[in-house]
């Protein structure tokens, strides 16, 4: 059974899962319109890994027990000033939803939930490649996104980001 505590972070992260979520959707709109289909897609699929991060936290409150009680979802920005500007915002945001799982982790202990502690080490692990992969397209761009061909190459290589759903995410 999850208490109370524990319950109400574990909406609170629901709700931070699901604002990455329509951020990513914005900079893939923002991208769209840029002209730059190819980031507009790998923030797509960044913003369904978020809508899954979102429901393996709803499953797990619903599975011991909880009650998910969502609340409004913060409209993010809708304009960047450069494809470099949008993915230091990305590496950005996600460090700071690394350190919400940190607090998250210290509150299983502090609780003495362990079943939860356990559960929070997979998005510990996937908070290292969330950090790692926004910060290698900031190098990226920083390397080859200074002209208008590198930008195009780059963007080209990022349409052919994929993603493999996992089972509770096929509905
Ligand atoms: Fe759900 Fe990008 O962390």
């Amino acid at each position: 059974m999850l208490n109370e505590t524990m319950g109400k972070a574990i909406n609170d992260q629901i709700n931070a899962e699901l604002y990455s979520a329509y951020l990513y959707y914005a900079m893939s709109a923002y991208f769209e319109e840029q002209g730059l289909a190819g980031f507009g897609h790998w923030m797509r699929l960044q913003a369904i890994e978020e809508m899954i991060h979102a429901q393996k936290f709803f499953a797990y409150v619903n599975e011991r027990g909880g009650r998910v009680v969502l609340a409004a979802i913060e409209a993010p920005p809708k304009q960047w000033d450069s494809a470099l500007v949008a993915f230091e915002a990305v590496y950005k945001h996600e460090v700071h939803v690394s350190s919400l799982i940190n607090k998250l982790v210290d509150l299983a202990q502090e609780e003495h939930d362990h079943a939860t502690y356990n559960f929070l080490q997979w998005f510990v692990g996937e908070q290292v490649e969330e950090e790692a992969s926004a910060s290698e397209v900031v190098q990226r761009l920083k390397l080859a996104g200074q002209t208008q061909g590198g930008l195009f190459m780059l963007d080209r290589e990022l349409g052919q980001r994929a993603i493999t759903l996992p089972p509770q995410a096929q509905m």
